[in-house]
């Protein structure tokens, strides 16, 4: 399990420092597309997504938003996996994702639909950062 501690309680200021860090080692090691962790995917029916996470986060800020958007808080601080995908059963985790990412786009009116499935699961993208591995 990879509930890594990266903020001590959920005090806003703790959370934009920690967020500057993450955000400055992820830059650092050029990660600008993070795979998921959670859940395994046993099926690999589509190309693995990996997502734009430093973007995202540049398109919570512009709205004003926070790492809780996405990250629940946790007594050992933000978890790392996508808002309550762990607490699903099996069954049901991919359709979670699907139905969580593609909320808030709707209400964004930005970002893809669910029926803009290559635009997640993008063939070019996943043979680039195969290759690059
Ligand atoms: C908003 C982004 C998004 C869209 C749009 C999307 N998916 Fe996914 N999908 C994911 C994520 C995230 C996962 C889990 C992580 C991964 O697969 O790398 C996933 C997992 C899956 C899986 C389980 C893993 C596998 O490959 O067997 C299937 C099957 C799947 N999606 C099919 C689809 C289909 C079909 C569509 C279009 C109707 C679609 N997805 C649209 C984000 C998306
Ligand atoms: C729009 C959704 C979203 C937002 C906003 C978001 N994250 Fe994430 N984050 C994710 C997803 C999705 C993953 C991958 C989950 C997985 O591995 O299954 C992730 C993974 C992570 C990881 C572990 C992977 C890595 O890069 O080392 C850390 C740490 C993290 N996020 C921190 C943050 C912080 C700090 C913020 C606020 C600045 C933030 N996240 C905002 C969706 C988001
Ligand atoms: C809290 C809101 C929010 C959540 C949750 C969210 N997104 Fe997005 N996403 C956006 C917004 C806003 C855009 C469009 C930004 C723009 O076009 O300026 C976007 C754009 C995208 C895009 C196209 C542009 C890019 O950066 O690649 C993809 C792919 C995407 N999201 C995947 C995902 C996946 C996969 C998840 C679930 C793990 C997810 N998003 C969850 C807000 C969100």
């Amino acid at each position: 399990m990879r509930n890594i501690v990266f903020g001590f309680g959920a005090s806003l200021l703790c959370l934009s420092l920690f967020a500057g860090v993450a955000l400055f080692s992820a830059t650092a090691r050029g990660e600008e597309r993070i795979p998921f962790t959670f859940p395994p995917l046993p099926t690999q029916k589509m190309p693995p997504v990996f997502f734009t996470h430093d973007k995202h986060v540049e398109y919570m800020e512009r709205a004003n938003a926070e790492c809780t958007l996405c990250h629940r808080e946790t007594e050992e601080g933000l978890s790392e996996t996508f808002l309550d995908v762990k607490a699903q059963p099996e069954n049901k985790q991919i359709p979670y994702l699907h139905t969580a990412c593609t909320q808030c786009h709707r209400n964004a009116a930005a970002g893809p639909r669910l029926v803009d499935c290559r635009v997640c699961h993008d063939k070019a993208v996943a043979a680039q950062i195969g290759k690059s591995k």
